[in-house]
């Protein structure tokens, strides 16, 4: 049997940043999330260079069996009433699930499926199962950068159209000093 010893990958726990390993980022823009915001008007102030979040990617095969891993770095910040948030999507192969883990800030995790949302809170150990056939978004009501890292099938894939039409079912606003969550639709 032949032996080799050789370091992992690493993560830095409180900053949520990977500090080894080859990565693919992409941000996310206020400008590339069109009629995602309850409130048009208020998107339109905002620079549409506005990061709102950024997304660093452990690459793998597109191959089935592969798992990809990422954290989602998601800033804080308001559309009008409404907290900054993630685009959301269901996966294209619906069957695949996903894990999310809460490394910084404090936030949440809306899932929806078949008419039924459910909201977690995200924070720094938290744990989350993303069932198949479930869409998913981060929501970050919080004062600092939320991160959390996520672990899916390298062939999942994101389907955003299918939440274009109507979108989630929830949307977090400003409420005082805090979040309530307002229902859209049935
Ligand atoms: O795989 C995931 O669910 C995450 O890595 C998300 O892609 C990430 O949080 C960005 O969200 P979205 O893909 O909805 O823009
Ligand atoms: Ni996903």
């Amino acid at each position: 049997m032949d032996l080799k010893t050789r370091m992992p990958r690493q993560i830095d726990l409180a900053s949520g940043q990977f500090t080894a390993g080859v990565l693919h980022e992409h941000t996310t823009t206020v400008g590339m999330l069109t009629g995602l915001f309850a409130d048009q008007a208020a998107w339109q102030a905002l620079p549409a260079g506005t990061p709102l979040y950024t997304v660093a990617i452990l690459p793998a095969p597109q191959q089935e069996g592969e798992l990809l891993s990422g954290v989602t770095h998601l800033y804080p910040g308001r559309v009008g009433r409404e907290f900054y948030m993630t685009r959301g999507h269901f996966h294209q192969r619906r069957e695949q699930a996903e894990y999310y883990f809460g490394l910084r800030g404090r936030g949440l995790l809306l899932l929806q499926q078949a008419g039924q949302c459910v909201l977690e809170p995200l924070f720094p150990g938290s744990v989350h199962y993303i069932p198949p056939f479930t869409a998913h978004r981060l929501i970050n009501p919080g004062s600092g950068t939320l991160s959390a890292l996520a672990v899916w099938p390298a062939t999942a894939g994101h389907d955003y159209q299918a939440l274009q039409a109507q979108g989630f079912g929830v949307r977090i606003m400003a409420d005082g000093d805090g979040w309530q969550a307002e229902v859209q639709h049935a």
